[in-house]
């Protein structure tokens, strides 16, 4: 493969390097001359992966392109521009993002003009760098999670190039701020406080492919939060890798506590929040979500495993005595409150024991859902080099197991909201059936319901009439709000 002298390829080892220089915060965004108005009668398409970190990424991707005059196109068929925003947090994220380049191919050869672009976490992985190289000529841009406010330089040294473009930085990162946004959502907005992550758990790519913790200052936060309120949003949610330690890498005596309580005096309706690490959550906090309605009564809680041994070799800070400790605080000072959590199984040499531990410790929280995952080797991290005699089929067997307890417990707690009122947040009408509207609750669970002379954005009283495990039925209660 010939490799060009002005790329900038990836590089794993030196992402995970953290040094405690100061972040840089750039708010001079600029397009530049050859690049203004280059979308003028274009079209674009963005496929997205991942979390909701990328989820917002591809909201600034496309408010840049909007920026520069390009449409949203009706598929990738018809697209000038089309990009790819990956993540990488299992291999089989690769598998589904490969499979999507691959189907690419066709409109290349119908289209050679077209630009495909590949962008966010896998794009800072170098193997998979390797391989899109290799592989997948029809590629022409490839750019990582540092350096998005660069898209127009990079479309257009794309167009006027032969070559393939290739940008990719391991870097800690900076912070950014005022990135032109087209929000996907008219009623629901992610507000990003945070980027990177400095945890380092054994098994996980994150803080490689993102960089360094930054915390975006939080007058910069509250600023955006009033003018989503201003702009008739009514729910926000603050994002990042690990929320509660908002503010640690900044000199202000910041915390997330204190950020939450201002977002909350903004009067905005619904805050939302994510991600908790159980390592930085503390009691202020729990109060501050306890005291004010507009901060909603869920928290998504990540377990990972409910045994100590798996937990300190995940490097996870907690042990499982912990995690249940912070559990009961926040069950017993947030009324109604609803916890979700995230757990990985067959992490390298899980016994029995310790699956049984995570059993275990599912009855005990009774979780209202979980999301759950067959541990994944992500190269360049320590857990990868880690020895593992379990096979594969002991680990689907134990996802199997885990799946079927939490899915009955949680529908027994789904099954407690039959014949209560519970307050609606419309989507709009239910995907599957246009005659039923749709939206979440307070404690996020999804609600099917029949009513009338109701919109999306409005928040509904419902009478909750059935529970299934994923969702509840119901008939609108009231007048909305
Ligand atoms: N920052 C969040 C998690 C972000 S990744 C936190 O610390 O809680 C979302 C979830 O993906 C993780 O909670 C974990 O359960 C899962 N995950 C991360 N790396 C994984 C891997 N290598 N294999 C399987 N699951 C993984
Ligand atoms: Fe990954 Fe751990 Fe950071 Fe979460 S806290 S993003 S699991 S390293
Ligand atoms: Fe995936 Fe990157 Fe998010 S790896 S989960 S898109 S931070």
């Amino acid at each position: 493969m010939k490799l060009l002298k002005n790329w900038n390829l990836p590089d794993l080892r030196e992402a995970g390097k953290r040094t405690r220089g100061a972040v840089e915060r750039v708010d001079t965004f600029m397009i530049p001359a050859n690049a203004v108005n280059m979308g003028e009668g274009k079209h674009y398409w963005i496929s997205t992966y991942g979390c909701q970190a990328n989820e917002r990424d591809s909201e600034t991707l496309a408010g840049i392109l909007e920026t520069l005059g390009y449409g949203q196109a009706e598929s990738p068929e018809t697209a000038d521009v089309i990009l790819v925003n990956t993540c990488a947090i299992r291999e089989n994220a690769m598998d589904k993002v490969l499979g999507e380049l691959g189907s690419f191919k066709r409109i290349y050869n119908a289209r050679p003009d077209v630009i495909i672009g590949v962008a966010g976490c896998m794009a800072q992985e170098d193997e998979f760098v390797k391989r899109v190289l290799a592989h997948y000529p029809w590629v022409r841009l490839l750019f990582g999670t540092h350096n998005i406010q660069d898209l127009p330089a990079l479309l257009a040294e794309a167009m006027d190039s032969q070559e393939r473009v290739v940008h990719i930085y391991s870097r800690q990162g900076e912070v950014y701020e005022n990135l032109p946004v087209k929000r996907f959502g008219k009623h629901k907005a992610w507000v990003n406080i945070m980027y990177g992550c400095d945890k380092f758990c054994t098994y996980c790519i994150v803080p490689y492919t993102r960089g360094k913790q930054r915390s975006r200052r939080m007058d910069d936060i509250l600023e955006e939060v009033r003018q989503l309120k201003e702009d008739g949003y009514r729910e926000v949610t603050l994002l990042g890798q690990n929320v509660n330690a908002y503010g640690k890498d900044l000199d202000e005596g910041l915390d997330f506590a204190r950020l939450l309580e201002k977002t909350a005096q903004t009067g905005i309706e619904r805050i939302r929040f994510m991600t908790s690490h159980p390592w930085d959550f503390t009691q202020e906090m729990i109060d501050v979500i306890a005291r004010y309605d507009n901060i909603m009564p869920y928290i998504h809680l990540p377990l990972q495993s409910g045994d100590s041994d798996v937990l300190r070799r995940m490097g996870r800070r907690y042990s499982a005595e912990e995690y249940k400790g912070l559990f009961d605080a926040i069950v017993k000072r947030i009324p109604n409150v609803a916890v979700s959590t995230d757990i990985i199984v067959g992490f390298p040499n899980e016994s029995d024991e310790a699956f049984q531990h995570t059993l275990d410790m599912v009855k005990a929280c009774r979780f209202d859902s979980a999301f759950t995952f067959i541990y994944s080797p992500r190269p360049g991290t320590p857990a990868a080099e880690m020895e593992d005699p379990v096979s594969m089929d002991v680990k689907r067997a134990r996802l199997q197991e885990l799946n079927s307890v939490w899915n009955e417990l949680a529908l027994e707690k789904m099954k407690a909201y039959e014949g209560r009122i519970v307050q609606v947040l419309v989507d709009g009408p239910s995907k599957r059936n246009p005659g039923v509207l749709s939206g979440y609750t307070e404690t996020n669970k999804l609600v099917n319901f029949t009513g009338t002379g109701v919109k999306a954005g409005d928040i509904v009283p419902v009478y909750i009439t059935a529970a299934k495990t994923f969702s509840l039925d119901g008939e609108m209660a009231g007048p909305t709000r």
